[in-house]
Formats: structure tokens, C-alpha cells, sequence
């Protein structure tokens, strides 16, 4: 019997109506739709609005579209990955929230919490769980509602986010079609440069943590993109290397959308044209754990049977990786 690989078999995605652009940012905060496209590269971004909305509405949209794609139902799917920061709640997992919405009552669920890698995390995670042969149907999702947790006031993070999400079918492949590697890692040291001050059990919710504004991002900008230039190249150069693959052996880079200069750096490293490059950053800024699956989806349609994509990633952790993987279908 040939080794069972993991391969993605279909994919789905949705933002928010909501267009929040950089004129209307302008409004808010001391910036200008010229610095932000200058700097990052973003023009507008979505939002969820809505009483009671959170990360799971993101979700259900793109499970009801990955399971109409595959023609299944919600009740064929074994196990609901999501990867996000800005769960619905603490607890229970966002996951569950997505599994009763959407009627996957045989499946189960779990949060994986690694910000800006977090879908490269869960990927690599789902993966195991098809390679083992044990389960069939493996849904991943990449949502964040970074709306929820960002400072409108402070004007070096609320240019950078917006909310969506996006996610895949992972299923049993034979012929090697799938996840092939990854290369994933951590320092918790970054933690200084890129984290929320209260709201978790070290300095739980008060009346002073919600005055002195710490349930918003904290960013170090700077500091962040320094770190992420290098450890993003560092990460895709290695699943390279690692893997024999020359930049011509490359269909497609899929990297994470934080910064279009820390894309164009990775890109370079990795010897690729821009044509390669996924980019989808200035319609959506940075979704956090949405903005890989969100590129795949955005791409679907250009992506053939037996690409090959490497996907990086870089954010909060600070956390960081690559993963390549051959693409499984045409899209008719
Ligand atoms: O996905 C999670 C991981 N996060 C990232 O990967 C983000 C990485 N960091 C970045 O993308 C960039 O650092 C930012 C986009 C956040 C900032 O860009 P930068 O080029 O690093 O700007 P900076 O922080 O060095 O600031 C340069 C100047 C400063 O003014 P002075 O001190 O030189 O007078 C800032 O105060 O730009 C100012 N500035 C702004 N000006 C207009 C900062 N934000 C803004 C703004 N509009 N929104």
C-alpha cells in the first residue's frame, strides 16, 4: 500500500460586507492612504459588524462552502480544526461553536491559538490525523475577527487588520498529492514585542485593564518586521533546501499578508517573480490566521494538479514556519 498523504480537496472563504478603506481610517486615526500603501500595501480592509458576531460567524460560511464544493454534508466531516486568536470565547473552542452551528454532529473539534501561524500549525496538525489513517474528512479553518481586539485610536496597528476567514478539506491521497513537509517554529521571547496585556488568567479582566486599554494588540512594529523578514525567508529557504526544490520548481509562494515588503522579501529570497506570489493583502490587510486559506481561495481557480506551493507564515509567539505541499485538483 502506498503512504497516505493529507491533500487539500476543497476549498472555501468569506469576508465581511464591510469596507473599511484607508480614507475612512484616515478619519479616525493621524494617517494618510499614502503611508499605509506606501508601508504595508494595504488599501482596505473588511469588517464584521453585528451584535454578538463573532470568529465562528466567520467560519460557518466557509465549512457550508467546503462541503458544498465536495458535495458531503456537515455530518461527514470527522474533525474541525479552527486556528485563531479571537475565539468566539475563552472556552468552549471555537470549533465546537462551528461544529453545532453547521450540523457536523459526528465531528470533533478543537482551537488552535498560533496567531499569524496558526493555520500553517493546524494544517501540519490536521494532516497527522489523515496520515494516520484513522480519519477521513479533516476540516481546517484560518479565522480571526481582528476587529475585536484592535485599538482604533492607535494608529501603528489599526491600519494592519481586518477580519475574515478561510479553510480546506484535507482527505486520504495515494498517489502523493498533499502536505509533504513543514517546517514550523517558536520563541516565546517574541511574546514582548507582539502581544494583548490583559484578559488572559496572568492579568485577568478588571475595570482598570479595560481603562488602561490592555484587550487591544500590542505591536512593536518595527521590532515585528524585523524578526518576520528574517525568520519567514529563513523558514521558506529551508523547506527549500530541505526538499530539493529550485525556485522554478515553485508554482506558487503562499505567504502570509502582514506586510507587502516583508512578501517581497520572502519572494526574493526564494528567487521568485511576482507572478508566483500570492497577494491579496491590499483588499483584506492582515486576517491573522485567515490570510493563508484566504489567498488559496482567492487562487483557487488559477492553481493546477501537481503545483507545487510553499506556504509561510510569520506573527505573535512569536511563531513562524513553511510548509510545502502539491496541489491535488484542477478546478473546473
Ligand atoms: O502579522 C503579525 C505580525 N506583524 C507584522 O508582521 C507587522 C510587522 N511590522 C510592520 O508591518 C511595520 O512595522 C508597520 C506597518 C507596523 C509600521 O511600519 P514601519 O515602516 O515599521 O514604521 P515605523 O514603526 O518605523 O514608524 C515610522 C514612522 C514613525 O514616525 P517617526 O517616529 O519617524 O516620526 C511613526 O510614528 O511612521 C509613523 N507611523 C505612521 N505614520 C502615518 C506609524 N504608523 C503610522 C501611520 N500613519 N499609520
Amino acid at each position: 500500500m502506498n503512504k497516505i498523504t493529507a491533500a487539500i480537496t476543497a476549498v472555501g472563504g468569506y469576508v465581511p460586507d464591510y469596507v473599511l478603506s484607508n480614507k475612512e481610517l484616515e478619519k479616525l486615526v493621524d494617517t494618510t492612504d499614502e503611508w499605509i500603501i506606501t508601508r504595508t500595501g494595504i488599501t482596505e480592509r473588511r469588517i464584521l459588524k453585528g451584535e454578538g458576531k463573532g470568529t465562528s460567524e466567520l467560519c460557518v460560511p466557509v465549512a457550508l462552502e467546503i462541503c458544498r464544493k465536495r458535495g458531503i454534508t456537515p455530518a461527514d466531516i470527522d474533525l474541525i480544526i479552527v486556528a485563531t486568536v479571537t475565539p468566539d470565547m475563552v472556552f468552549p473552542a471555537t470549533a465546537n461553536i462551528v461544529a453545532d452551528k453547521i450540523g457536523a454532529k459526528n465531528a470533533f473539534g478543537f482551537d488552535i491559538a498560533a496567531a499569524c501561524s496558526g493555520f500553517l500549525y493546524a494544517l501540519d496538525t490536521g494532516a497527522r490525523f489523515i496520515e494516520s489513517g484513522r480519519y477521513k474528512r479533516v476540516m481546517v479553518l484560518g479565522a480571526d475577527k481582528m476587529s475585536s481586539i484592535i485599538d482604533y485610536t492607535d494608529r501603528t496597528t489599526c491600519i494592519i487588520f481586518g477580519d475574515g476567514g478561510a479553510g480546506v478539506l484535507l482527505e486520504p491521497n495515494e498517489e502523493g498529492y498533499g502536505l509533504i513537509d513543514s517546517v514550523l517554529k517558536s520563541d516565546g521571547h517574541g511574546r514582548e514585542y507582539l502581544h494583548m496585556k490583559a484578559g488572559g488568567s496572568a492579568k485577568p479582566a478588571s475595570i482598570e485593564t479595560v481603562t488602561n486599554r490592555e484587550h487591544y494588540v500590542y505591536q512593536e512594529g518595527k521590532m515585528v518586521f524585523k524578526y518576520a523578514v528574517a525568520n519567514m525567508a529563513d523558514a521558506a529557504a529551508e523547506i527549500m533546501e530541505r526538499n530539493n526544490l529550485s525556485s522554478d520548481d515553485i508554482a506558487w509562494l503562499v505567504p502570509h499578508q502582514a506586510n507587502k515588503r516583508i512578501i517581497d522579501a520572502t519572494a526574493h529570497r526564494m528567487g521568485l517573480p511576482e507572478e508566483k506570489v500570492m497577494m491579496n493583502i491590499q483588499r483584506y490587510g492582515n486576517t491573522t490566521a485567515g490570510t493563508l486559506p484566504l489567498c488559496l481561495w482567492d487562487y483557487e481557480k488559477q492553481l493546477k494538479k501537481g503545483d507545487n506551493l510553499v506556504l509561510a507564515a510569520f506573527g505573535g509567539g512569536f511563531t513562524w514556519g513553511a510548509t510545502y505541499l502539491k496541489w491535488g485538483y484542477d478546478t473546473k
